[in-house]
């Protein structure tokens, strides 16, 4: 696939800031990765929010890997264990496998990994995923909100790397619903990641009992007040500000207070991307929070403070 070609059903590759080869997609309008580099951005959100170095040999990494795509966001994480890796417990939930298939095409992607974890992209797209003593991965391909519940109800994760398309493109991933969902999938102390800054996903995150870290961002990414969220399950240890994380600022307490934060709903977990965001028009409509573009105005000029 070179930079300008398209394949029949709209997946179109394009250079990323760092190099590193990405995809866009055209039925959801939009890029896979920011233009920071797909790279660069799953260390920045995913894997050094992980503060991976606190699996050590004897222990179990259990990790949700939500929006394979291309795998950057476990490859990463894979990349990064010490070579006495914990064992590891993976489940990924993708829709689409060609992706992952295109990627594995390109030598730039592939000279990336480790020969481990490449072998491990390779199985995830012939074998669906792996099985070999202490370490298991396994891909469920196929809409996210109805393969989670083919994971056993007792598993649990550490890490959760929640990355579908934005939530105006792809609303049904970013719902009440699911994201109540994933949520109690997290063992305590469990780390949800994602880039989104999204006050709807903050704030259903946090009903589902969450606590909230603002996200620092990734190398060559245009700084704003913020670059993504972590949320974390109460019950472990997570200190107010690490690598790659800070508390939430003034500003961004507020954004939850806004209509930005009217949640995207799905009750019955089978409504179209459209549906949830008429249904949410309505509820704004109806909210009297305060409009976002007031809350805007207000911090305007503060944003660059309020990110550092
Ligand atoms: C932003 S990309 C993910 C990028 C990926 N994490 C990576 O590192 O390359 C979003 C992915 O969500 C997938 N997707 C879209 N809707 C989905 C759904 N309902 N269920 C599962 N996957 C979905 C797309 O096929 C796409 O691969």
């Amino acid at each position: 696939m070179t930079g300008s070609a398209a394949d029949a059903d709209g997946l179109r590759a394009y250079p990323t800031a760092d190099g590193s080869f990405s995809l866009e997609s055209e039925r959801f309008g939009e890029a896979f990765h920011s233009s920071a580099g797909a790279l660069n951005e799953a260390r920045a959100k995913f894997s050094r929010p992980a503060e991976l170095d606190r699996w050590q040999r004897d222990d179990r990494l259990r990790i949700l890997d939500v929006c394979v795509g291309l795998g950057y966001n476990t490859a990463v994480i894979l990349n990064e264990l010490p070579d006495v890796a914990p064992a590891v417990q993976w489940w990924g939930l993708e829709l689409d496998r060609r992706p992952l298939q295109l990627a594995l095409e390109q030598p730039t992607f592939r000279a990336l990994w480790k020969p481990g974890v490449l072998q491990r992209l390779e199985a995830i797209q012939v074998n669906d995923g792996w099985n070999d003593l202490t370490n298991i991965g396994r891909q469920l391909w196929g809409d996210a909100r109805t393969m989670l519940a083919k994971i056993p109800e007792q598993q649990r994760f550490d890490l959760i790397l929640q990355d579908a398309f934005s939530p105006q493109r792809c609303p049904e991933l970013w719902t009440e619903e699911f994201l109540t969902d994933i949520s109690a999938r997290l063992a305590p102390g469990g780390r949800l990641l994602t880039y989104t800054r999204s006050a709807a996903v903050r704030a259903s995150l946090q009903r589902a009992g969450l606590q909230l870290h603002s996200l620092l961002p990734a190398p060559g990414e245009r700084i704003g007040w913020s670059s993504g969220t972590m949320a974390v399950k109460p019950g472990g240890p997570c200190a107010a500000e690490g690598p790659g994380w800070r508390p939430l600022s003034p500003m961004e307490r507020e954004h939850l207070f806004t209509r930005a934060a009217v949640p995207f709903r799905d009750p019955d977990g089978i409504a179209s991307s459209s549906e949830i965001l008429r249904r949410r028009v309505l509820e704004q409509q109806a909210c009297g929070l305060e409009p976002t573009n007031t809350w805007k105005r207000r911090w305007r000029g503060d944003a660059a403070v309020q990110a550092r």
